[in-house]
């Protein structure tokens, strides 16, 4: 789009020496028109964005994952013609992705069901605003815990993610024990709908949540899911920036 990308790894920044994000936040705004960042504390992004004058696009915290819901509803829609009535099962982890399926679900009046085991549900915070935009936009959560069946049940939609996410890996097996019964697999997708579609925002570990036969299979759309990351994000880029 005729910019000039700049990355930056942890290494590159003043932060690793002490810098605060807030002058982080103001010294950027005077070099940049935008910036995408990648984190794992939530609040490190929320004060960045409060001391910079330039948008901040949240590219992934250990709370909410909103370009990568965005990327899933456009997926969504391009397979299915519409979002409103769409019912999304998300089978795992209430993690960063899980929050933000429910709040981008529920702006769009999907109906955004949650499957995850007792103990790894989404923060009640995050569902309580989905229910609410829900409510006004026709939308629907639900959020069953322990029944991954029921989640699955009629989806057009079919999501998951890995078990440890990023600054987790020492949770790794703990949450693999108690999440391996809900890998997304041929008798879980066929309780969806013939034509339901499977997602997943990678990277995926084939054999653990998900098997190969649906990470290539016909309903798998996790290619055209990751492409629109890019078309998503750019749009985001020529709105705000
Ligand atoms: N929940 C995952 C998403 C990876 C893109 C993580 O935070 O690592």
């Amino acid at each position: 789009m005729g910019g000039q990308g700049l990355f930056l790894s942890a290494a590159d920044l003043q932060l690793r020496r002490g810098e605060a994000v807030a002058d982080t936040a103001r010294v950027f705004s005077r070099y940049l028109d935008g910036i995408m960042t990648r984190t794992f504390a939530h609040a490190d992004v929320e004060e960045l964005a409060q001391h910079a004058t330039i948008p901040i696009i949240n590219g992934l915290t250990d709370w909410q994952h909103p370009c990568q819901a965005m990327g899933d509803l456009m997926t969504i829609r391009e397979k299915k013609g519409r979002l409103a009535g769409v019912k999304l099962a998300y089978v795992g982890d209430g993690n960063n992705v899980c929050h933000s399926l429910l709040e981008a679900g529920a702006k769009f009046g999907v109906h955004v069901a949650v499957a995850c085991p007792p103990g790894f549900e989404p923060d009640p915070a995050v569902v309580a605003r989905a229910q609410s935009d829900a409510e006004a936009h026709n939308g629907r959560i639900e959020i069953l815990v322990g029944n991954v069946e029921a989640a699955v049940v009629g989806a057009d939609a079919v999501c998951t993610d890995v078990w440890a996410s990023m600054g987790q890996e020492s949770e790794a097996a703990a949450k693999a024990a108690a999440l391996s019964a809900y890998q997304v697999n041929g008798s879980l997708l066929a309780l969806a709908r013939p034509d339901a579609i499977f997602l997943h925002c990678l990277p995926a570990h084939r054999g653990e949540k998900v098997t190969d036969s649906d990470m290539d299979g016909p309903h798998s759309a996790v290619w055209d899911q990751a492409e629109n990351r890019l078309h998503l994000q750019k749009a985001l880029m020529a709105l705000v920036m």
